[in-house]
């Protein structure tokens, strides 16, 4: 099979090519998941921790544990274990190894390993930071990981099922999640909340309470990093914030991201880079705020047969008069805020007067 090589950070990386991109080649690269990538760099960069034993037991190409050695901050790494149960992935993994001129110089830092993903895990001794990064649903993998996570370590969860999260397939939401869920306006803030709570109830059986510090939607996948307290007590107390919102769930209703930690990624991202920048600034100001939900300006627009959606500007500086205001990474014509409906509905009906007003 042909291969070329591409850049990805700071990592050179070999990858086989057929004509498209698809999951029927033998290791699959998926640039989309670029990003994803960026801001586990970031967000481990932001942590206090050092000496930091990690695993990647689905570590297809390599491409995330190779950006680590040469990105994460000198005094990170501890040790990084790559497995994948490919072998075709592992020799693959040694080549950008090679490329990235690390093989030698991380010799001692660097294992590798061709298992299953559980058998990996559960032989280990356990990690303070576990990617589950898998194709489609986290689940098969979240019991061991959960295992061997260490008392303050760090969880990091992908989920590509989507279709299933945000409740187009409401009975395999349950199955999966074990939550009720069909499609609404703010059906990817409620299908990240309804993976949380499951990541949660695994690890309640640990006595683990997992706490969100960062999480996400986009494109084609969700994506959680939890920190992890050895406690009963903590662990009831997440177990407390498990509720049903209009129906659906249970869900998640605490928070999404750590406050303090979303400001520290943001200082730390590369000015440079304007679409990972721009990200992280939405979720940063979201983060200042953490309702469950938000609103859907043209749906409500819509709803309440408002007429005119109002000036994005106009609208921030009214609601900011009295209420936190941001926009919301979910959804571009979205917005999240303390107001209460009735007073957007208020609110949306005041400027849209006052325009009318000044245009007369
Ligand atoms: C989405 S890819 C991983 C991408 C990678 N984490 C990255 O950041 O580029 C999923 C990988 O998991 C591997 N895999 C799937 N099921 C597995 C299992 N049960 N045990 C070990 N590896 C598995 C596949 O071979 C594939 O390489």
């Amino acid at each position: 099979m042909k291969s070329k090589t591409i850049q990805e950070g700071k990592a050179l990386l070999n990858i086989p090519i057929d004509k498209k991109i698809s999951k029927k080649l033998p290791v699959f690269y998926n640039p989309v998941m670029k990003l994803n990538r960026d801001i586990s760099i970031i967000l481990m960069n932001s942590l206090q921790k050092k000496e930091i034993q990690i695993a990647l037991p689905l570590a297809g190409t390599g491409i995330r544990g190779i950006r680590f050695l040469l990105e994460l901050k000198k005094d990170k790494i501890k040790h990084l274990y790559l497995n994948d149960y490919s072998e075709k992935a592992i020799e693959l993994i040694k080549e950008n190894l090679n490329l990235n001129k690390l093989k030698s110089k991380t010799k001692k830092i660097t294992t590798l390993s061709t298992n299953d993903a559980n058998l990996f895990l559960l032989n280990s001794k356990g990690f303070d930071y576990i990617d589950i990064d898998p194709f489609g649903t986290p689940n098969p993998f979240l019991d061991s990981a959960i295992t061997r996570l260490s008392r303050n370590g760090i969880l990091a969860v992908t989920a590509t099922d989507t279709s299933a999260l945000c409740g187009t397939y409401p009975n395999s939401c349950l199955r999966k999640y074990w939550a009720t869920h069909n499609t609404n306006t703010i059906m990817h803030e409620l299908g990240l909340r309804i993976l949380i709570r499951k990541v949660q109830l695994i690890a309640s059986q640990h006595e683990k309470a997992l706490t969100p510090i960062f999480s996400y939607s986009k494109d084609h996948y969700m994506r959680v990093f939890f920190e992890c307290e050895k406690s009963k007590q903590k662990t009831d107390e997440i177990l407390k914030q498990h509720e049903r919102i209009n129906n659906y769930g249970p869900l998640w209703i605490g928070q999404l991201w750590d406050p303090k930690l979303t400001a520290k990624m943001l200082k730390n991202t590369q000015k440079t880079d304007k679409e990972l920048l721009q990200f992280i600034s939405i979720i940063a100001e979201e983060s200042k705020i953490q309702t469950v939900g938000f609103f859907n300006i043209h749906q409500i627009v819509k709803q309440h047969k408002l007429k005119t959606i109002p000036k994005k500007e106009a609208l921030f500086k009214e609601i900011s008069k009295k209420y936190k205001i941001s926009l919301t990474h979910f959804n571009p014509i979205s917005i999240r805020s303390t107001i209460p409906i009735n007073e957007l509905i208020k609110t949306i009906k005041k400027l849209n007067k006052t325009k009318k007003n000044n245009e007369t």
